[in-house]
């Protein structure tokens, strides 16, 4: 039970109203969503102590933690994943638990998170050794160096509740930010077993910790225009209102990774063995639930039928079942109204004209929903416009490549493409024209956002900065310099 929150160094015990945590897996054979716990509902009393514990430890810069020695942070760094390690187990049942994400998925995540706090210290000890060069250039010396912001509001989404809001997190800390940050809604009670292990690795107010609703948590911090950073894995509504609350917006940094809408584009030519299987995993893995999954498919008309059929009987023939099944790889959804908001899309693609092309789609049992693939898709459809994150599959054809590239570039997304066809690598106006739309062009395999050393960004409304193990240190900090001159 989540009844413990951190702020200024102190794990700080929880009376007031607080939330239940349901799962949408059910422990029992007549369906009933089960009790997990419960988190605190904080309001502005608590957030505004959270935010001055960032704000004294940052200490206008003048704090321990933004002017302690690298290799001092790096120890605090090292203890607190050393301390991780040692939650793998609990944190990795409640991934399972509370999103419904597979044992091996979940393994995944804990375990890509650990490396990625591993590579983030060496990244930044690489950082601070090209950082104690210095340059002459017209007769003035400089030492360059990085430093950090301020104070960083944080906001994790839940679809990866660990290891998303650890790639922001941790190189804001790193880089000697201070930090409040907020879970999401699903996925929060897996920060329970950290509590500690951040109250025993950081100095102070470094690292404060709130449960609640953004609206009451995150709305007051912004509203005093006192954070530096907003940091969100998320939607950008969530991400737009916030930003509207701080009164110095311009003076405010973001890093935002925002929704996708990213397309598979399968040629004439391409491997159909291989398309098909990289198309199921971009889009069922997780349910569909990442902002990286494949969201609409375009296959050229010359193969359409063939892909169709052969598709959705391998979609069918996909294991449904609970995240610790064997083999499993459609898991419940954790939201509660998901179901009800995937029979929406669906009603609508199908009044339009769209059918669903395989015998189980949309088939559900509480939170338990087949995928659909429907076609054909067009673009007054609801499922064309929304990201819907959820297990639809949207199939278009085309007859020239001209028509997904057109769609594209009126998208309001820009983060991934997956090219599929015989001789794409050969391709190279191609991929220049999607390299120009979208950030990462993926030759025959399908989106994703691994592995973290490669930049995550996006164009258009898809993202603000970018993140990975490298970048997300440079996100998170800004150059300084000591100049003088030869005299
Ligand atoms: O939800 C968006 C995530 O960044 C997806 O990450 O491609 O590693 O699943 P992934």
């Amino acid at each position: 039970d989540q009844k413990q929150y951190l702020v200024a160094g102190e794990l700080k015990k929880w009376n007031g109203n607080t939330t239940q945590v349901f799962s949408t897996i059910s422990s029992s054979e007549e369906y009933k969503p089960t009790l997990l716990g419960s988190i605190p509902d904080m309001g502005e009393v608590e957030a505004l102590d959270a935010l001055d514990a960032a704000l004294s430890a940052y200490d206008k810069g003048q704090g321990v933690w933004p002017t302690m020695k690298v290799k001092d942070r790096i120890v605090c760094m090292e203890t607190f994943v050393e301390k991780m390690k040692e939650k793998r187990a609990e944190i990795v049942k409640l991934l399972m638990w509370e999103i419904g994400k597979s044992l091996p998925d979940s393994q995944k995540e804990f375990d890509r998170t650990v490396e990625y706090i591993e590579d983030t210290v060496e990244e930044y000890k690489d950082l601070d050794r090209g950082s104690a060069k210095f340059q002459k250039h017209q007769g003035v010396y400089a030492h360059i160096r990085r430093g950090p912001l301020g104070v960083v509001l944080c906001l994790g989404p839940y679809n990866y509740p660990l290891n998303e809001t650890f790639a922001l997190l941790i190189p804001a800390i790193i880089m000697g930010n201070t930090t409040i940050f907020k879970p999401a809604k699903h996925g929060v009670l897996l920060i329970t077993p950290l509590l500690e292990a951040f109250r025993d690795s950081f100095p102070k107010g470094v690292v404060n910790i709130l449960f609640g609703r953004g609206r009451a948590v995150a709305a007051p911090i912004m509203k005093t225009g006192k954070v530096d950073v907003l940091a969100l894995i998320g939607n950008s509504k969530s991400a737009n209102a916030l930003q509207e609350q701080h009164p110095k917006s311009n003076r405010l940094r973001l890093v935002l990774g925002l929704e996708a809408k990213n397309p598979a584009i399968i040629l004439p030519d391409a491997d159909l063995d291989l398309t098909i299987d990289e198309v199921i995993a971009g889009t069922t893995s997780f349910n569909g639930q990442r902002c990286t999954a494949l969201k609409v498919v375009y296959v050229h008309e010359d193969i359409k039928t063939e892909f169709l059929d052969r598709f959705s009987k391998k979609i069918d023939a996909l294991k449904f079942g609970n995240p610790w099944d064997n083999g499993v790889k459609l898991t419940p959804l954790p939201e509660p109204g998901k179901p009800a908001y995937i029979q929406e899309l669906l009603d609508d693609a199908l009044a339009k004209g769209a059918s669903i092309q395989n015998d189980k789609g949309g088939q559900h049992s509480e939170n338990y929903i087949w995928p659909a693939v429907l076609y054909p898709v067009s673009k007054d459809m609801r499922v064309y416009q929304e990201e819907q994150f959820g297990p639809i599959i949207p199939v278009l054809s085309f007859k020239d490549i001209e028509e997904p590239l057109d769609d594209m570039a009126e998208s309001n997304y820009g983060q991934q493409v997956s090219l599929f066809g015989k001789d794409v690598y050969t391709l190279s106006p191609l991929i220049d024209t999607l390299a120009n739309l979208v950030c990462r062009v993926n030759l025959n395999s399908s989106c994703q956002r691994g592995p973290d050393v490669y930049p995550f960004t996006g164009r258009k409304d898809s993202a603000q900065a970018t993140l990975s193990v490298h970048d997300a240190l440079r996100s998170f900090s800004i150059r300084t310099f000591l100049a003088f001159k030869d005299n």
